[in-house]
């Protein structure tokens, strides 16, 4: 949920801080902080709300010295305030932290009682307070943060700094991300790897439990729990730093919409053969044995990674005779689903990072059940406690609506229905080849869309002040209108509602009127005839409509005030081409109303508390 950063070298190190915080800010904004050791003095400085704020901060007031950490905070515990923001200091300590401690209050109230004062509402401060008790009975900072860490309950990274022991930065981690970047003479450490990655490619991913002593020479890896050093494991990003920057775009959602084309093709790179009518897919581990053996599939995800699981039943049910269950993760973290070894989970996401999403794999995991990733960003927690992940290749999502992760999903998907279905014997060669050329070919559909934003203008100037909208699709487009909805709400601040467009009827209709216009899916597909009903339902109340149809079907397109056309594609990859419409209309929607577009108010990007 925050960003934390942490830099030890030669340099002098405000700005790299900075620097690295711009990257994370995705991760929260409520309010930033550096802490650096100058001239053997810790020096703080931190604002309320947006990095900016604390740029000006340090314009007027600068610091110097080369080593100290860094943080961006999305609010749990206390208000975004100045004296709630990041670095949390007592003595010559300070803290950064990214998670909960969920144990906080009483170890709180017992500092309270041994004489310690706090100066915020925040679960972090306790963090600072149990290493200064520890500093002052003279334990080096190592053992310090050691014995401090193994206190907490919950999920915590910290980065801790003392102007007493200035040569060092000490980071831990359990259940929330911490990656260290190696450099010569400088070591960093961060939340992800895009903060670093305009300094190095060379990371090491921490383990859960784990706490790292930082120096400018190296890097040393202990467990928390008894000390023992256990061996760093290094690993070079493929990621050029130039993906983490916004490329002449306006925000990096239009950036990461117009890099799907690529990212699609990069998900399906060296996975598909048309020679040989095989989807390639070793990084399952998984045998045609251990498939046949299964009994049942869920897919568990958050948000708009859980939109690409529903996109990801209809092709299982198509291509593979799998009917899997799509869980929200924060509800089938608390039901009493039946599970057992013969179960596979497959668990969506992104960051792989989510929390609820990385605690319903774990608790499936506990139970004997075969877990499965898809997910983009490398080494991150779900596919560490993965048996096998399916990366996405996408390439680092840095705006908070997610765009790319999305289409890349529905493509690794369609990629592992395909597999499946192949190895239930299901799949005969000619659908397979038409499959996987359907695929291919996806790429170059979604460039050629994405040449015209000329609808979506005409769709933003129109209705960019409506208070409410609703998203309509039947069978695989259902998904799509879900997400279609939840783009519009997180970053126009539009209230919308996505929905079965059978199900209208039952309910959702009575909302229409002439205010509320109603984006209706609409291609050539299965569904073509009653979609085009439900449209005609929604327009004889006097509702506005955006109709989504194939190019060429001048029919449907006349039954929109405005019309969005897409390329007359093979249905199952309709939600991938669909997927664009959808990203632009909430696009420029937030562009005219002139929102925050990559940094909507009240969200960040990985959401790594429950
Ligand atoms: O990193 P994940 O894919 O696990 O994230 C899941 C959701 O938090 C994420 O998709 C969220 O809904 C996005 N802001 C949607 O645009």
């Amino acid at each position: 949920m925050c960003g934390i950063i942490g830099y030890i070298g030669p340099d002098p190190c405000a700005q790299i801080l900075v620097q690295g915080l711009q990257k994370l800010e995705y991760r929260g904004y409520d309010s930033a902080g550096i802490a650096i050791v100058d001239g053997g003095q810790l020096q703080t400085r931190r604002a309320r709300g947006k990095l900016m704020n604390l740029i000006e901060t340090l314009a007027r007031d600068p610091i110097d010295g080369t080593v100290g950490i860094g943080h961006t905070r999305w609010a749990t515990h206390g208000g975004p305030t100045e004296h709630n923001a990041h670095p949390h200091s007592v003595g010559s300590v300070a803290v950064v932290h990214n998670g909960i401690i969920e144990n906080y209050l009483p170890i709180k109230r017992e500092l309270i009682a041994a004489g310690h004062t706090f100066k915020s509402e925040t679960d972090t401060e306790v963090i600072a307070h149990l290493v200064w008790q520890n500093r002052q009975r003279g334990i080096g900072l190592e053992q310090a943060v050691m014995e401090a860490v193994r206190r907490l309950e919950g999920a915590y990274s910290v980065v801790v700094v003392d102007a007493e022991e200035p040569d060092t930065l000490i980071a831990a981690r359990l259940a929330s991300p911490l990656v260290l970047g190696l450099g010569e003479g400088r070591n960093f450490v961060a939340s992800d790897i895009p903060a670093i990655l305009s300094h190095t490619r060379r990371m090491v991913f921490l383990d859960d439990g784990t706490l790292a002593t930082v120096r400018r020479d190296g890097v040393v890896v202990r467990r928390i729990s008894d000390a023992v050093e256990v061996p760093v494991e290094e690993r070079t990003i493929a990621w050029s730093p130039s993906l983490a920057e916004k490329g002449g775009y306006k925000h990096f959602m239009l950036k990461e919409i117009h890099e799907q084309p690529d990212a699609v093709a990069n998900t399906l790179r060296g996975r598909v053969s048309l020679e040989r009518l095989a989807v390639d897919l070793p990084e399952l581990q998984m045998s045609a044995e251990e498939f046949a053996a299964l009994s049942q599939v869920y897919v568990v995800a958050c948000g708009t990674s859980w939109h690409a699981g529903m996109v990801g039943r209809y092709l299982m049910e198509d291509l593979a005779g799998i009917s899997p269950h799509v869980e929200l993760a924060s509800e089938l973290r608390y039901r009493r689903a039946p599970m057992d070894e013969r179960t596979l989970i497959i668990a969506v996401s992104q960051s792989g990072e989510t929390a609820d999403t990385l605690a319903a794999l774990k608790d499936a995991k506990a139970r004997g059940v075969r877990v499965l990733s898809i997910c983009n960003v490398i080494e991150a927690s779900i596919p560490r406690a993965s048996d096998g992940t399916l990366y996405t290749h996408a390439g680092p999502e840095i705006s908070v609506a997610s765009t790319k992760a999305f289409s890349t999903q529905v493509a690794a998907l369609h990629l592992l229905a395909l597999h499946f279905g192949r190895l239930a014997g299901r799949l005969d060669d000619d659908t397979m080849r038409a499959e996987l050329s359907g695929l291919v070919r996806a790429a170059a559909s979604m460039e050629r869309m994405l040449q015209h934003d000329e609808p979506y203008l005409q769709a933003a100037r129109a209705w960019h002040e409506a208070r409410s909208m609703l998203f309509l699709g039947r069978g695989a487009l259902y998904p799509l209108a879900l997400e279609g909805a939840l783009k519009l709400k997180e970053i126009s601040y539009i209230h919308a509602e996505g929905y079965a467009a059978g199900e209208m009827k039952h309910g959702p209709i009575a909302l229409i009127d002439e205010t509320v216009p109603t984006v209706v899916l609409a291609p050539r597909d299965a569904h073509h005839d009653k979609v085009r009903s439900n449209l005609q339902e929604v327009k004889a109340r006097g509702g506005p409509i955006i109709v989504i149809h194939t190019e060429g079907d001048e029919e449907t397109a006349a039954m929109g005030g405005i019309a969005i056309p897409i390329p007359d594609v093979p249905e199952r990859i309709l939600p991938l081409v669909c997927a664009l419409p959808m990203q632009l209309i909430a696009y420029h929607m937030a562009d005219f109303k002139g929102t925050d577009v990559d940094q909507p108010r009240n969200l960040a990007k990985s959401v790594t508390v429950e």
